[in-house]
Formats: structure tokens, C-alpha cells, sequence
């Protein structure tokens, strides 16, 4: 396994594996490797030749007063983590080549962008769909792997695809949870033991909104307010939104139909770490 730091010599491997006929799969990531990332690489693996994983801390993707700063790093760590995958290549840029001086361009996916967590974290999915768009170019992947845990971003990865006629092919992976159901996250290690206990509630809501929709319960507002009671048993959580949308175009349905791929959103604060968690009814995203 190799780890690259500088683009071009990125752009340059990625263009002779291609020309060699080799099938590219790439996992973006942010580092803080854990099992849920691990997953991605193993299908990567799966799919084909070389498998390549990002690791980039991507700043503008960060609101002010998140927490860019704090984010946990540890390349060395992860750098085992992808040897121990079978991953062929890390690409982990720097800051000033992925964002030179004078940067200005920016791709924007309209509408998906604003919804969801885009409401409450302005400008995220303008920086994700930019830094993802970068990598896209400079990595060349056939296959593109992203988690289901980040639904919006996956559904917005391959509307951008779609839209602007890119290469890879977007491939979701289901989420991976932690014994206990807490989605596994890079930020659960922000949470102290209790609010680690408190945060499972998360999970426990859509497990419960899954029991009602197999007993025949189908409004969705009867769906969100058994959520919002379950969740209000727990003082550290505090909602920021819960959401029930059509996969497709994230827009809100009254009752869920047979046939229409429904995503059922969480996400909320656990004393100040923000984390979320979905469930995707009839379908996949
Ligand atoms: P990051 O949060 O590091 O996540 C990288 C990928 O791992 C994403 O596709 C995410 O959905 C997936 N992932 C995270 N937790 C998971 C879990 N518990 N189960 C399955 N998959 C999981 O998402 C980003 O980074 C960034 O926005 C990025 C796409 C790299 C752009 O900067």
C-alpha cells in the first residue's frame, strides 16, 4: 500500500491504471476510520482491481461553528486500517492543492442540497459535491462507494453524477451499527458514556417506526410522532429534525404507498455532538 500526498502524481497513477484496463473503486472519506468506512473498502475490494481510499478533512464543508477543528486525525492509524482492507492506495492531499489561492469554483446540486441536514448546515453539500467532484477528477474511479448512514449525501452524490454526466458509477452500502444500534460515526467519540447510552435512542426510534409500519401504520405523521415521544424519554437528546421523504427527490410524503422507497431521517444533538441515523422502507436509496 502506498500513500500519495500530491496531486498530480495521483492524476498520473490514476490515468496509467486506467490505461492498463484496471477497474478503480474509490472510498472518500474523511478519515477516523472505523467499521462503518471499512465496510465501503471490502466491497471496493469486491468490485474491483485497485482500490483507492481518500482521506481529506474537507474545511469547506464545515460550518463556523462546527468542528472542523476538532476532528479526529490519526493517518497512522488509518493507514492500518486500510492495509489491513486491502487497500491499494491512500490519497491524501494537501490542503493547498486541493484549495489553492484563488479558488473559486463550486459545484452546487440545487434543491437536494437545502433540505434535510442542508437546512441546518448551510453551505455543507456545496462543499462535499465540490471536494467530491475534485477527487472524482483526480482519482477516475469506475466505482464509487459512499454509505447509506449519510443518506442525503448519497442521494445527492448521484443526482450530481446524473446531472453533470460523470464516470463513476455511485455504489450505497447499508450502515454498519455498533452491538448496542448506535450508527457507528467518526464523532461518537465526542460522547461521554452517558450520552453514548442516550444517543441509542436514535436508533430505538426507527426501529420502533419499523415494528408500526409492519403492523400497517402508513402516516407519516403518526410515524414521526411515535419518534418524537420515544426520543423525548431521553433530557440529552434534543431534535433537530425528523424527516419523512421520498428517496428520489427528498420531498415530504403524507403517507407512505406500497412501492414508493420512503428514507425516515433522524437528526438530532446528544449534549453537543450532532449525529443521525435513517431507515430507507420499500426500497433502497
Ligand atoms: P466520512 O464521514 O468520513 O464518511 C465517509 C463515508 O463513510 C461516507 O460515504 C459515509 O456515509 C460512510 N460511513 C460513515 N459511517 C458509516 C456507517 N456507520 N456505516 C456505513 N457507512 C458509513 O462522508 C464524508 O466523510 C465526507 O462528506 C466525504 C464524502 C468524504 C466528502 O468530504
Amino acid at each position: 500500500m502506498e500513500i500519495i500526498k500530491r496531486t498530480p502524481q495521483m492524476k498520473a497513477l490514476a490515468a496509467r491504471l486506467r490505461e492498463e484496463g484496471h477497474r478503480i473503486g474509490f472510498v472518500p472519506t474523511m478519515g477516523a476510520l472505523h467499521a462503518g468506512h471499512m465496510s465501503l473498502m471490502q466491497r471496493a475490494r469486491q468490485m474491483s482491481d485497485i482500490v483507492v481510499v481518500s482521506i481529506f478533512i474537507n474545511p469547506i464543508q464545515f460550518g463556523p461553528s462546527e468542528d472542523l477543528d476538532r476532528y479526529p486525525r490519526d493517518l497512522a492509524h488509518d493507514a492500518e486500517i486500510c492495509m489491513s482492507r486491502g487497500v491499494d492506495y491512500i490519497f491524501a492531499p494537501l490542503i493547498d492543492e486541493v484549495y489553492p489561492e484563488n479558488f473559486s469554483s463550486y459545484v452546487i446540486v440545487e434543491g437536494l442540497s437545502d433540505r434535510l441536514c442542508g437546512a441546518s448546515r448551510e453551505g455543507h453539500f456545496r462543499g462535499v459535491t465540490t471536494v467530491v467532484s475534485k477527487l472524482f477528477n483526480v482519482v477516475k474511479p469506475h466505482f464509487a462507494f459512499f454509505g447509506r448512514k449519510d443518506a442525503q449525501q448519497s442521494v445527492i452524490i448521484k443526482r450530481m453524477v446524473a446531472d453533470l454526466c460523470m464516470d463513476p458509477e455511485i455504489v450505497v452500502c447499508p450502515i454498519v451499527r455498533d452491538e448496542d444500534g448506535l450508527a457507528l460515526s467518526s464523532r461518537n467519540v465526542y460522547l461521554s458514556a452517558e450520552e453514548r447510552q442516550a444517543a441509542t435512542v436514535l436508533h430505538r426510534s426507527l426501529e420502533k417506526v419499523q415494528v408500526l409500519f409492519g403492523a400497517g401504520t402508513r402516516e407519516a405523521a403518526v410515524l414521526q410522532a411515535a419518534m418524537e415521544e420515544l426520543i423525548a424519554t431521553e433530557p440529552l437528546v434534543r431534535i433537530d429534525y425528523i424527516e419523512i421523504v421520498d428517496t428520489r427527490d427528498l420531498e415530504p410524503v403524507q403517507a407512505i404507498e406500497d412501492g414508493r422507497p420512503v428514507l425516515i431521517a433522524v437528526a438530532a444533538f446528544v449534549g453537543k455532538t450532532r449525529l443521525i441515523d435513517n431507515v430507507v422502507l420499500n426500497g433502497e436509496i
